[in-house]
């Protein structure tokens, strides 16, 4: 069963998770050695509300194919896309609507755990590329998710990424399909300007993580995240460490 409906909360989609491009410079830099002046398109696999993938044209003047299945979060990511190097297109990780060896890079962000086979999404994304091209993946992972702010209030959510694909699964599988491991690289965020903001979203329960909990663990949390901001906590952004993976 799907661990979350998109085609329920796409529409909360931005509100809820979206970075603003000034939040998102630290993955503009970590990820720029892989897709900067790349000839062929990046593959930006699970392409939701666009949120790459509108911006990797101007960051990196490539063009991107977004590959999304739900038709709710197409649509939103067309919406918040004005860039004609980006095209949206119906397809899934495990069905990438795209030619052999057409694709210069993928780009995999807050997806993998969505995957329902990924040694068979491997494989798909290996007949995609050309050989040597990255394959960039942007996640929490288990056993490394001390740098998620979100995880602070709600200790359960965290427990809810120990399901998710390993770093040494994704390894294997992709390593099956014939990459390699490369680099696994925490990368800062800033996620929001400030806790009372981040608590507006967090309200949205719009996460994987938080669908994953009781409701009486998502309660305690919110109650949590109030005694913070009651506390002094509200001012500053709140920063958060995801990891990039990248594989060839
Ligand atoms: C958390 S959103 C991430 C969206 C975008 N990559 C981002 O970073 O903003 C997860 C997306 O993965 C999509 N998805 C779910 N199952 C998928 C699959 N098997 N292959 C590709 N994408 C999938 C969902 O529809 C959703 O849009």
């Amino acid at each position: 069963m799907a661990r979350i409906d998109y085609a329920k909360i796409a529409g909360d989609y931005a509100q809820a998770r979206g970075l603003t491009e000034g939040g998102l410079a630290g993955w503009r830099e970590a990820v720029r050695p892989y897709l900067g002046g790349l000839a062929l398109p990046v593959v930006d696999v699970g392409s939701g509300a666009g949120q790459f993938a509108a911006l990797f044209p101007s960051w990196f003047g490539v063009q991107v194919v977004g590959v999304e299945p739900s038709a709710a979060m197409r649509a939103e990511a067309v919406a918040n896309t004005s860039d004609a190097r980006v095209t949206y297109l119906h397809g899934d990780a495990q069905h990438l609507p795209l030619a052999d060896l057409s694709a210069g890079a993928a780009w995999i962000s807050t997806v993998i755990h969505h995957i329902p086979n990924l040694p068979a999404a491997a494989a798909e994304i290996r007949r995609v590329l050309t050989p040597g091209a990255p394959v960039l993946i942007r996640s929490a992972f288990p056993g490394r998710t001390g740098g998620v702010s979100l995880f602070r209030f709600f200790p359960e959510a965290a427990k809810v990424v120990e399901t998710f694909p390993s770093i040494e699964q994704v390894e294997q599988d992709f390593g099956a399909a014939g990459f390699r491991l490369e680099r696994v690289e925490p990368v800062v965020q800033v996620s929001v300007q400030s806790l009372r903001e981040f608590r507006t979203r967090v309200a949205l329960r719009a996460d994987t993580t938080l669908r994953g909990i009781t409701d009486e663990a998502f309660a305690a949390g919110l109650a949590r995240l109030d005694t913070a901001i009651l506390g002094g906590e509200a001012e500053g952004p709140v920063i958060d460490l995801l990891d990039l993976v990248v594989l060839r």
